[in-house]
């Protein structure tokens, strides 16, 4: 039985105006995601990557195109309403972590629901900081915490709503190896573990083959779309 379909892109263009003249940076991107499904992209530096991750998070707008997530059409919805659809089914992880300095590590985790009205913010941050291994350094600071753990402080923050899609733009971009492996690791335990739909940007092939799928990106297109043989998640695919 396949799963329903979560993400939907079809014909997707963005053009740009420069001072030379007009940039397609999207040129006609199809691409179907379902439920469940962890997808890698990979492609050269500047080939519309994070362009893409953007317009699946509704932070930027297609000049041409349908874009379609959780049964939601993004065209008719002004930027307060994507913002809303964003904070209650979308996390993001960026490769420079984006935490707020003067915040502490639980403040930070804490603020998408704080700013959603939720009571009880803080004990679920305080949770979500557990289940990424940083129990014990909730009032930390950034400036004190090592870029693994800030990156598991932005996780924690990224999925503090249990949103059902993840995004994740070059994770382990600025991480060492191991350090990198463990936010992975977290990332698809997070998936095992809620079944959340996953889009993982990385210049890593072989952390791109963990995935269900490759999406390989040049200039603007898809390129190619590989299903690795891999042996994980396979009760998912066994009917
Ligand atoms: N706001 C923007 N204005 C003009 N050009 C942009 C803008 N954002 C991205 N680009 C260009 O679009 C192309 C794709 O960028 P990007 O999606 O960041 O690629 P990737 O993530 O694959 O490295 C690049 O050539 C980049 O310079
Ligand atoms: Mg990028």
């Amino acid at each position: 039985m396949t799963s329903p379909e979560i993400i939907s892109l079809k014909n997707i263009h963005l053009t740009l105006m420069s001072d030379a003249g007009p940039v397609n940076i999207l040129r006609g991107i199809n691409l179907q995601i379902q439920e469940g499904e962890t997808v890698g992209i990979v492609g050269p530096s500047g080939s519309g990557k994070s362009t893409l991750m953007s317009i699946i998070g509704g932070l930027e707008t297609p000049t041409e195109g349908t874009v379609n997530v959780c049964g939601t059409d993004f065209n008719p919805l002004n930027e307060d309403e994507l913002a809303r659809f964003r904070r209650d089914n979308i996390g993001i992880v960026f490769q420079s972590f984006h935490l707020v300095p003067t915040m502490t590590a639980l403040e930070n985790v804490a603020i998408p629901l704080e700013l959603a009205g939720h009571q009880d913010a803080f004990d679920i941050a305080r949770q979500k900081l557990t289940e990424v291994g940083l129990s014990g350094r909730e009032g930390h600071y950034p400036t004190q915490l090592s870029g693994g753990e800030q990156q598991r402080v932005a996780l924690a923050r990224a999925v503090i709503s249990e949103p059902r899609i993840l995004l994740a733009d070059e994770p382990t971009g600025n991480l060492d190896g191991s350090t990198g492996d463990v936010i992975i690791q977290k990332m698809f335990e997070l998936h095992d573990s809620h079944n959340t739909t996953m889009v993982l940007i990385t210049h890593d092939e072989s952390l791109a083959s963990k995935c269900d799928r490759t999406v390989r990106i040049e200039d603007g297109q898809i390129v190619d779309i590989n299903v690795p043989n891999k042996t994980r998640n396979l009760e998912e695919v066994t009917p």
